[in-house]
């Protein structure tokens, strides 16, 4: 979809967790899909990865076979962590997916100790009214086109591109977390907001 450039938007990603995070204080990845997160971050210890599909979790073995990882096969909105248990916790392009988004948000309250982090990243809508209808026609009609072709799964990308454009703006979506308890520091926008990072503070 993002034509490989998600790749690079992950590298920027993980340089910021690592940033904010020392080696020995516990991590969690929720929505950690095929461990790509782990797999680049330059930590081989004290990491979580929770996710509903187990397979996602078998890939993620494979890649990350040198590194200790706790996994969960489970969901966001009712995870078994205790309370206060990790310094940071993770996401990408996970929190579109959640079905109980308000649940979700206070899990990671939670789970989350006093001054800690939590880093989202997820897609959007471009802010720049220019951008805006090229990139419509973009998710609309090339996007599960590209897919029928591509990945010969025309209905996963159609889903993919209304989930992106169902997607509260910013201003709601800090809302919600804040809603959580959590502070709101900083988003970091790429595209005007069709990718965006956003890191908030227990
Ligand atoms: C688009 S993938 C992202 C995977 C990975 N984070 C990445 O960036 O490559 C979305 C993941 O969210 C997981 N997921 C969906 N609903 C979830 C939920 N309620 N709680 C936790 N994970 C969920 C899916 O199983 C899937 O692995």
């Amino acid at each position: 979809m993002s034509f490989g450039v998600h790749r690079l938007w992950k590298k920027y990603y993980v340089k910021l967790l690592e940033e904010l995070h020392k080696p020995n204080e516990k991590i969690l990845d929720i929505a950690s899909g095929t461990g790509d997160i782990f797999h680049l971050l330059n930590r081989s210890k004290n990491l979580y990865a929770i996710d509903p599909i187990s397979e996602m979790h078998s890939v993620s073995r494979k890649k990350n076979s040198k590194k200790i990882i706790d996994y969960e096969t489970g969901i966001v909105e009712k995870m078994s962590y205790q309370n206060n248990y990790f310094q940071m916790i993770s996401c990408t392009y996970g929190v579109r997916n959640f079905e109980d988004r308000k649940k979700a948000f206070s899990e990671i309250e939670r789970c989350l100790k006093k001054n800690g982090y939590f880093l989202f990243m997820e897609f959007g809508t471009p802010k720049r009214e220019l951008l805006l209808k090229p990139y419509k026609l973009y998710l609309n009609d090339w996007l599960p086109f590209i897919g029928s072709i591509v990945a010969k799964d025309r209905h996963s990308y159609k889903y993919l591109a209304e989930s992106i454009q169902k997607f509260p703006s910013q201003q709601d979506i800090i809302k919600q977390v804040e809603s959580a308890g959590l502070t709101h520091q900083k988003t970091i926008d790429f595209l005007s907001g069709s990718n965006s990072i956003y890191i908030f503070k227990k």
